[in-house]
């Protein structure tokens, strides 16, 4: 039975345009769009209809970076694919692409698997995978070719993390040469892992222990460093690279230099590196270690470079790399010894609030949110026009967002599962207030009415963002 429902009398935001419409589903799908008030838009019947009158109607975000369920320093990230998506409906998310993981000496299919063995049934919302690759070989290679026909169609490689993600320079030209015949992204995690270990262990036998020496080891030139590298590495493959977490202004010139030679290379920031900084690592009594994150947050002087970035297109996208780990239990694996702080910080919820704020704080315009939160994201990973805007035939995956609504950001009144909030206390105007995901309502009035199992997986094609 199909059912018709009216979004009515809403401003509707894409990257493209704002319109006061009226929105018409059926069957999961936005049907048509008329001007509120017109002929057409009073001549439409529905089983359901939406007021969304002095609201905005907005496509449903797009994460681009999660990480559910990810094995991490000796235990996971809290938020299971269950709880995560539900996370993120409430927060006005209803797409998110989270990596699966190939350890090291398994295939990729078997990570592949695993990943979807943690999410199937489980989701609220929509969700692909991107694929880490952790042991880049001649098999794993060839196994990108068959992961892109599946819709995993972007690899994340790590120069960080030696022992555990990392990949050498040969490794990494490899899986670049690889993505430049089969048409997969590279998505890079730009950080000195080799550099930065030194420095680890050089400022432990110091007794450097606290959570704000995890900031001061991860230096700013380790990341424009490893980005740098990474571009030249792209060029010689004659790959496009798109950088995750990028959260020094340093990182940013690397960017814009590439972009202004015509180069194919992208740039992604986390809400995180917009909003907190040094300061929230240096809280005293361990409280630091809530806001342990590879890339480190910054001094705050780097924000200004992040949202010019965002404005001139240097940067492209923001997700918030959702890793959650609870303070207690999780993040106190840390005390005395901040390399042992599992890395990762809860946000799922919270990032089209946050960029909605700094919409209201004058960063960014209306359409740029929805372009950075919504569009590009779906493009850049193959998932556009399906998911990301609002026309006939996408998905109706719909926020009805009310942008002078007040809330204050809270452990107490979020829906991730963990313990602490990253922004507590934080009062952002705006606030989702119904999501629909393809049709279905699964945030009702700030009732959640979704269920376990509603979202699918939904494969990707390649990059779009290039054409
Ligand atoms: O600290 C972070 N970002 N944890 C998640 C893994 C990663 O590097 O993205
Ligand atoms: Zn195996
Ligand atoms: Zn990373
Ligand atoms: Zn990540």
């Amino acid at each position: 039975m199909s059912t018709r429902t009216l979004v009515r009398g809403g401003l509707v935001i894409t990257a493209a345009e704002e319109t006061h419409a009226d929105v018409l589903v059926e069957e999961g799908r936005v049907v048509a769009l008329a001007a509120h008030g017109s002929s057409a838009a009073e001549a439409w019947t529905a089983d359901r209809v939406l007021d969304a009158t002095g609201k905005y109607v907005i496509p449903g975000g797009v994460d681009a970076h999660t990480h559910m369920e990810l094995p991490f320093g000796g235990t996971f990230a809290s938020d299971d694919f269950e709880t995560g998506t539900r996370a993120a409906a409430w927060g006005g998310t209803t797409t998110i692409v989270d990596f699966a993981v190939q350890t090291v000496g398994h295939t990729l299919r078997e990570g592949l698997d695993a990943w979807h063995a943690k999410a199937d049934g489980k989701c609220a919302i929509d969700y692909g995978f991107h694929m880490i690759l952790s042991d880049v070989d001649d098999s794993s290679l060839k196994e990108m070719d068959l992961l892109i026909e599946e819709g995993v169609t972007s690899f994340k490689l790590f120069m960080a993390y030696p022992g555990v993600f990392y990949s050498d320079d040969g490794q990494i030209l490899r899986a670049m040469q690889r993505s430049s015949l089969n048409g997969g992204l590279i998505m890079m995690h730009a950080e000195n892992g080799i550099a930065i270990d030194v420095l680890v262990e050089q400022a432990l036998a110091r007794g450097e222990t606290d959570p704000r020496y995890h900031g001061e080891v991860r230096k700013v030139l380790l990341e424009a460093e490893a980005t740098h590298r990474a571009i030249q590495l792209a060029r010689v493959a004659g790959a496009p690279l798109y950088v995750v977490h990028v959260s020094a202004e340093e990182a940013v010139a690397e960017l814009a230099a590439a972009r202004d030679k015509g180069l194919p290379v992208f740039g992604e920031t986390c809400p995180q590196y917009l909003f907190l900084s040094t300061d929230n690592l240096a809280e005293p009594g361990f409280e630091g270690a809530k806001y342990v994150c590879s890339t480190p947050l910054r001094p705050r002087e780097h924000q200004a470079a992040l949202w010019r970035g965002l404005r001139t297109n240097d940067l492209q996208v923001v997700s918030t790399d959702h890793c959650p780990f609870c303070f207690r239990g999780q993040k106190e694996l840390g005390r005395g010894d901040f390399s042992k702080i599992p890395n990762g910080l809860p946000g799922v919820e919270n990032r089209m609030d946050l960029l909605h704020q700094a919409v209201v704080d004058g960063h960014i315009s209306r359409r740029r949110w929805i372009e950075i939160a919504c569009a590009t994201p779906a493009r850049m990973f193959g998932l556009y026009p399906k998911k990301g805007t609002i026309a006939p035939g996408t998905d109706a995956d719909l926020v009805i967002y009310d942008p002078k609504a007040t809330q204050t950001l809270s452990a107490e009144t979020h829906h991730m599962n963990v313990d602490y909030s990253a922004y507590e206390g934080k009062t952002v105007t705006g606030r989702v207030e119904t999501v629909l995901s393809r049709g279905e309502v699964v945030i009702d009035r700030r009732t959640f009415t979704g269920r376990a199992g509603h979202g699918v997986y939904t494969p990707r094609s390649t990059c779009q963002y290039l054409n």
